[in-house]
């Protein structure tokens, strides 16, 4: 069994405890489906509640230490320190909200402006995905690769769509059209974190999306790093974590799929 750090060990026991109150709010959900104020207001105070859960555990755990935080913001690191979390207490909230099981905390460590740990949990299946720079991934005790799939045509990629009128529609309709004619299968499961952790773990042999926030990829992206893929952003150039899109992979894809999706809409039936 592989040895956690004291870092991971430090991540994972915040992830854990804020996964207790989600995994008893999500359980809760089904009685609120008929109450008068709705599961709106309620799920947004389960997210609210996981964030300071989260920023309890960290900033007693190491003190001085900065914060991203989807719902509070970000907090600039103190005492001289160099490091900050990055951190989305619930990532997946529409399905959340819907009763879907797929969801995770996703929990990231930066240094001047790179990601050099991260944890992913999905509380409902304990899965609990974790990397550190160097160290490998893992899931939970288990290391992680990233698929061996060279063909695209035999290859699953996970996506996220565009919704309530935000992001650009005929762009993603163009990348579908093409992506969809020439791979296995495309899945759309809603949580960016997972996303990625599946790509470490070879379920997904790639994955992109655009309009992301440093929060929903940091922890991802070391992850699939680790597991021996790479991500870039769609076209090609070296993502950072305000970067408009992102693609990952197993790296054996990674150039086919590059290409597919730069084709605009007109040219991908042409081929
Ligand atoms: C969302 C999920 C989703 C992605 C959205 C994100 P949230 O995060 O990661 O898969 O498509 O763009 O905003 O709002 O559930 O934390
Ligand atoms: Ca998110
Ligand atoms: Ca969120």
């Amino acid at each position: 069994m592989a040895t956690r750090s004291a870092l991971i060990n430090v991540m994972v026991k915040a992830a854990n405890k804020a996964a207790r109150g989600l995994k008893r709010d999500f359980g809760e959900l089904e009685n609120l489906q008929v109450s008068r104020k709705g599961p709106a207001d309620f799920v947004s105070a389960a997210d609210l509640k996981a964030e300071k859960t989260l920023k309890e555990e960290l900033s007693h755990a190491r003190p001085g230490y900065g914060f991203l935080m989807e719902e509070s913001g970000s907090q600039a690191p103190s005492d001289g320190n160099t490091r900050r979390w990055l951190v989305d207490p619930l990532d997946g909230t529409t399905n959340f909200l819907h009763g879907l099981p797929q969801f995770a905390i996703s929990i990231a460590l930066e240094e001047r402006g790179e990601v050099i740990a991260g944890v992913v949990y999905d509380p409902i299946k304990d899965e609990l995905f974790h990397a550190e720079k160097g160290g490998g991934a893992f899931l939970n005790d288990r290391r992680l690769r990233v698929s061996a799939r060279n063909r695209l045509g035999e290859s699953l990629i996970g996506t996220g769509a565009p919704f309530l009128g935000r992001g650009d529609s005929e762009r993603f309709l163009g990348e579908i059209d093409a992506v969809m004619q020439n791979t296995a299968g495309i899945r759309r499961w809603g949580s960016a974190s997972l996303d990625l952790a599946y790509v470490a773990a070879g379920r997904f042999d790639a994955f992109w999306e655009w309009g992301l926030s440093a929060w929903d990829i940091a922890g991802g992206i070391i992850l699939v790093r680790e597991a021996g893929g790479y991500v870039s952003e769609v076209n090609g150039k070296q993502i950072n974590l305000d970067s408009p899109s992102i693609l990952a992979s197993n790296n054996n894809i990674h150039s086919d799929l590059m290409k597919l999706l730069r084709k605009p809409l007109s040219n991908q039936r042409a081929q």
